[in-house]
């Protein structure tokens, strides 16, 4: 048997843990520096330097922008942001209750359809579509929420930044300084992350030859599972569920006696701890301290160090974001949604690359199933 030959236990990797799938320049984790790199800059100083829609152009463009590459980019993100009115109608239609993943899955496949450039593959539009993609996932998340809570969408603001016009076309108000500043640094922190599981959905997808509005719809739908992007939204609700510090240590010991995972915690690249994960842990300690409030901070501290005496587990950027958010009185099911609004950058700068230097994403199996049967005609089976 050929196929069984050719696998051998040590060729397989379940999960396809630490295989190496493709070479990219989009990002590398730098083990010797310890931190992520975008591009090569450290995503550290980045998120502190730099706002997003400067680290979606370095994503898309190789490069980070002059002062003037990045107000044009910034013109045309902010020019690009409303929806076509049957994009809008769709979204507003859906049943209410939807899953907001689901509907940004939806969301995206739709502006394919009236995207003029979505079957050609070539660099130039693949840029130009991820910028639209960029400018308007936000204008799909908000429009179908406020659907959804019976409020009429928010039309775009093109003067706001890409953080502050999300806020604002969420519930129509302009936010405070740091606010942005917390979101706009969770959107950095989030935009890209090599080959994790929605990132390589796209570019399989996209290595068939097909579009980066069908790949990016892919990711959407992978991003959602809890073991992905989806873990940031357990992760409050954990954390709610918990209610308060003091109850936080038995809460967790409880549930690791379950041999439940608790969210937020663990991956399958950091084992020494997320980079992402302490910059915005900084950033709930300020918030707490501008709010008077430090309910969530210190019930997650708990979480935290219970974690690590138990299981010798770092947090992952999906807890800290999780109460960040919930400070910032962002809902719940919104979290995820705007973890793809923040990828949609790295999605697009891989499928990019994959496009540019394509070749078709095809591995095989190894077999464990029955060796070769004599077939008995239909009247001699039973
Ligand atoms: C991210 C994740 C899928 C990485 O998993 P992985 O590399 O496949 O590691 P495993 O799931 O095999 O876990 C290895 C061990 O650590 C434990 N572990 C890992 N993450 C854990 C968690 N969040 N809570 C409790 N235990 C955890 C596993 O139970 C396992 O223990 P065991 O060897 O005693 O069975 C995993 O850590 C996880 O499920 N985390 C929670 C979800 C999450 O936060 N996802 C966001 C990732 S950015």
């Amino acid at each position: 048997m050929e196929a069984t030959k050719a696998c051998s236990a040590t060729d397989y990797k379940p999960g396809l843990e630490g295989v190496i799938a493709g070479i990219s320049s989009v990002s590398v984790i730098d083990t010797e520096r310890d931190t992520l790199l975008y591009r090569g800059y450290d995503v550290r100083e980045l998120s502190e330097h730099c706002v997003y829609e400067e680290v979606a152009y370095l994503l898309l463009y190789g490069e980070l922008p002059t002062a003037d590459q990045l107000a044009g980019f910034q013109q045309k993100i902010g020019s690009q942001r409303s929806l076509e009115q049957p994009i809008i109608d769709a979204m507003v239609s859906l049943p209410k209750g939807v899953n907001y993943m689901d509907a940004l899955r939806t969301g995206v496949s739709l502006l394919g359809h009236w995207d003029t450039q979505a079957q050609q593959l070539d660099h130039e539009a693949n840029v130009e579509k991820a910028i639209r993609l960029i400018a308007k996932i936000p204008t799909l998340i908000t429009t179908v929420y406020r659907a959804q809570q019976g409020l009429p969408p928010t039309q775009p603001d093109p003067s706001l930044g890409h953080s502050a016009n999300f806020f604002y076309m969420l519930n129509g108000q302009k936010p405070d300084a740091l606010t942005v500043k917390t979101f706009d640094i969770s959107m950095v922190l989030y935009a890209e992350h090599g080959y994790n599981a929605s990132t390589f959905s796209a570019i399989v997808t996209c290595s068939s030859l097909s579009d980066m509005h069908s790949a990016i719809t892919a990711a959407v739908a992978t991003l959602k599972g809890s073991l992905h992007g989806g873990a940031n939204e357990k992760a409050m609700v954990m954390l709610k569920e918990i209610g308060a510090a003091d109850k936080a240590e038995a809460w967790v010991m409880d549930a690791l006696a379950q041999k439940k995972k608790i969210m937020g915690f663990g991956h399958r690249v950091y084992k020494h701890g997320d980079t992402r994960a302490p910059i915005l842990k900084e950033l709930g300690r300020q918030l707490s301290e501008q709010k008077g409030d430090a309910t969530w901070h210190d019930l997650a501290d708990v979480v935290e160090q219970v974690m690590m005496r138990e299981k010798g587990l770092h947090t992952n950027v999906d807890f800290p974001a999780a109460y960040v958010y919930y400070m910032m009185g962002l809902p719940i099911d919104l979290y995820t949604p705007l973890f793809a609004a923040s990828r949609v950058a790295g999605w697009a700068a891989h499928v990019i690359e994959q496009l540019d230097n394509n070749r078709l994403m095809r591995p095989k199996s190894g077999y464990n199933g029955p060796a070769y049967k004599p077939l008995k005609p239909l009247a001699e089976r039973g």
